[in-house]
């Protein structure tokens, strides 16, 4: 495996296999890898012939009063994981690296990024989808692998290629979960036992939810407050959003008529997690 730093070193590593018309996979990340993370880069390895992981947190996506700072940085466990589950290449640039020339052009999707996540993290997804074009013509991959879990960036993402005829295929891979549910996430490790506990109710709230539109109910309203009522129980609960929206645009719907995503996202303490269910 080789790890390199620079846009021109992960350019030279790519280049026999991009003359051999060999299929280069992407696994954009920001590090603190886990099963999650491991799911992707697997995906990858069983379809490409060469596996990129990127390893960046990227300044852009996070908001002035967000967790740019702490959080989790573990490059030396990441380039094992990435090493056991098969990536070839880690390119891990610094800030100075991504964003040499201060960034003047930005990808932003509109509609799709406007609702559920958009609306409480402005600015979030112009920033993921800056970096993750940016990497798109770094790499130029012919895969790129993204996470269900973060629902709304993969729509942004998939939006963002057909708007803009990106070459690139986008492949999602579902959400792996801890065994009590909870959809593994990095933040995870900010949680203390007590809301360590209490986590797994929101994917339960979700299923819930989910159940009930399986057993009939159109009423997205109505769903969307079984969901409600079983997070407002939990006094280390706080709701920021629960909707129920179409999987493509991200908008919420009144009715539902098709397959759906119910989607939301909750505060534990200083922690915001997000999650969501298909119908
Ligand atoms: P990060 O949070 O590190 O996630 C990297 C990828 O792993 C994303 O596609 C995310 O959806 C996926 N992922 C995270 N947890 C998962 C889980 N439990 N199951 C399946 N996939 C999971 O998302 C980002 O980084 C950034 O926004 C990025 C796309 C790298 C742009 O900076």
């Amino acid at each position: 495996m080789e790890v390199v730093q620079t846009v021109n070193d992960v350019r030279k590593a790519l280049l026999s296999a991009r003359k051999s018309g060999t299929v280069i996979g992407l696994v954009p990340t920001m590090g603190a890898l886990h099963a999650g993370h491991e799911a992707l880069i697997e995906a990858a390895r069983r379809k490409c012939g060469v596996v990129v992981v990127s390893i960046f947190v990227n300044p852009l996506q996070f908001g002035p009063n967000e967790d740019y700072q702490r959080y989790p940085r573990a490059l030396v466990k990441d380039l094992g994981i990435c090493r056991r589950h098969g990536a070839d290449i880690v390119f891990n640039p610094s800030v100075d690296e991504m964003y040499r020339t201060p960034q003047l052009t930005f990808a932003e999707v509109t509609r799709v990024s406007e609702d559920l996540c958009g609306k409480f993290r402005p600015g979030h997804f112009r920033g993921v989808a800056t970096v993750v074009l940016k990497l798109f013509n770094i790499v130029r991959a012919n895969r790129a692998y993204f996470g269900e879990k973060d629902m709304q960036q993969l729509a942004v993402i998939r939006r963002m290629v057909a708007d803009l005829n990106v070459p690139i295929e986008i492949i999602g891979v579902p959400t792996v979960r801890e065994a009590d549910g909870l959809a593994i996430s990095s933040r995870n490790e900010y949680l203390n036992p007590a809301e360590r506990r209490v986590a797994p109710v929101l994917y339960h709230a979700l299923q819930e939810a989910a159940g009930r539109i399986r057993s009939g109910e159109r009423d997205a309203a109505k769903v969307r407050e079984t969901a409600m009522a079983i997070l407002r129980a939990e006094p280390l609960m706080r709701v920021e959003y629960v909707e129920i929206v179409d999987p493509s645009e991200i908008q919420p719907l009144s009715t539902i008529s098709g397959p759906v995503r119910i989607a939301a996202a909750v505060w534990i303490g200083g922690t915001r997690l997000i999650d969501n269910v298909g119908n």
